[in-house]
């Protein structure tokens, strides 16, 4: 249920861990863009403190960090109509995020799949920080009491818990402080999965490249792993029902429609019958059309780095601008003096 005596503010935020991908564009930065057009108030981070919480080194998070500004520019955010910056520049993130540890309980940290995804069989060597993450990614989007925030099936679940550490807040301290954010997940690309694996989620970490699209490939590359993309030897069929057993033929059904802002079902009508081999370059092209402006425009925007930093220290600023009363009124609420 949507609450509704919150202002409505969109947050949402992505890892600088380079290699931004398909996914990452259509199941969250082409929706940001949406969501920045409606006319809502948005806020869009490089969550740089999240992505140190498996191993990044200094000078390539610094570039990386950069490159999510570019391409979040590149995708047509606009940094006079969102807040765009760097979450570490804004320190009460940090500061909310100790006191929601301090609220969220240990067993709803170990019901997160994707610790479990991501430290498998080694959680014993894994950072104290990525088993933590949750919950300052609670805390990234509470410290600005957002309302929606737009993400990627995969993040589903951290925002739920969100909801449950906002309600325990409110709930502990006898206030209606916190919002209920929602997660916003709607259209086709909420689930891109591996062009190698239509089982397993395109991801910027898989060993294999040729599983996913990154942002900075080039058409050549783009059109090469479309055409190596795993398929099966069936022509597509009239309608999305029957693609349920067929993981890879609906993932790049839904990958065109992401890219066309169609429906899944739209395309799979105007593509029945076709034999990958005519569906693969119609896809190939479109993706180029698409993808290929975007990466020059953040070739061009690389070339002025200062610029970029310019507008992430500007952007942290009206950030800080915001979260910083909401931290003040969490300490006075929590039983903390303030005196300076
Ligand atoms: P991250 O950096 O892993 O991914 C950024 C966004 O991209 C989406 N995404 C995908 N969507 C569709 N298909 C895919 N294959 C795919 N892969 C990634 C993710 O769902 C996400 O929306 N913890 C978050 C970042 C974060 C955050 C926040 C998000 C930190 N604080 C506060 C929202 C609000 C993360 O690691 O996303």
């Amino acid at each position: 249920m949507t609450d509704t005596s919150f202002t409505p503010r969109v947050f949402s935020g992505i890892q600088p861990s380079g290699n931004l991908t398909l996914g990452n564009y259509l199941g969250a930065v082409k929706r940001f863009v949406d969501m920045q057009n409606a006319g809502i108030e948005t806020i869009y981070c490089m969550v740089d403190m999240h992505a140190i919480t498996v191993w990044q080194d200094p000078a390539d998070l610094k570039r990386n960090t950069r490159e999510l500004a570019a391409a979040y520019i590149a995708c047509g955010l606009d940094p006079a109509k969102s807040i765009l910056f760097n979450q570490s520049q804004v320190p009460a993130h940090a500061e909310l995020g100790w006191i929601l540890n301090c609220v969220t309980r240990l067993g709803w940290m170990n019901r997160m799949t994707q610790f479990k995804d991501k430290a498998g069989k080694n959680a014993e060597k894994m950072s104290l920080g990525l088993y933590a993450y949750p919950s300052l990614m609670a805390a990234d989007i509470l410290i600005y009491k957002a309302t929606h925030v737009p993400v990627g099936e995969d993040q589903k679940q951290h925002v739920e818990l969100t909801r449950d550490i906002a309600a325990k807040f409110n709930h502990d301290f006898k206030v209606d402080f916190f919002p209920q954010p929602e997660p916003i997940i709607d259209g086709a690309g909420t689930r891109v999965m591996s062009l190698r694996d239509g089982t397993k989620k395109m991801s910027k970490s898989d060993p294999s490249d040729l599983s996913r699209i990154n942002m900075t490939d080039d058409a050549d590359t783009i059109a090469k792993k479309i055409r190596k993309a795993k398929t099966d030897a069936e022509p597509l069929p009239d309608n999305m029902d029957d693609l349920a057993d067929r993981p890879e033929a609906r993932n790049l059904i839904n990958i065109y429609a992401g890219l066309s802002g169609q429906t899944p079902a739209d395309v799979i009508k105007e593509v029945a019958g076709q034999q990958f081999g005519q569906f693969k370059p119609l896809l190939a092209d479109l993706a180029v059309a698409h993808l290929s402006p975007i990466a020059d425009e953040m070739r061009r925007l690389m070339d002025d780095v200062s610029e970029i930093d310019r507008i992430l220290g500007d952007g942290a600023n009206r950030a800080a601008e915001i979260a910083e009363p909401i931290l003040a009124e969490v300490f006075d609420i929590v039983g903390f003096v303030r005196s300076r």
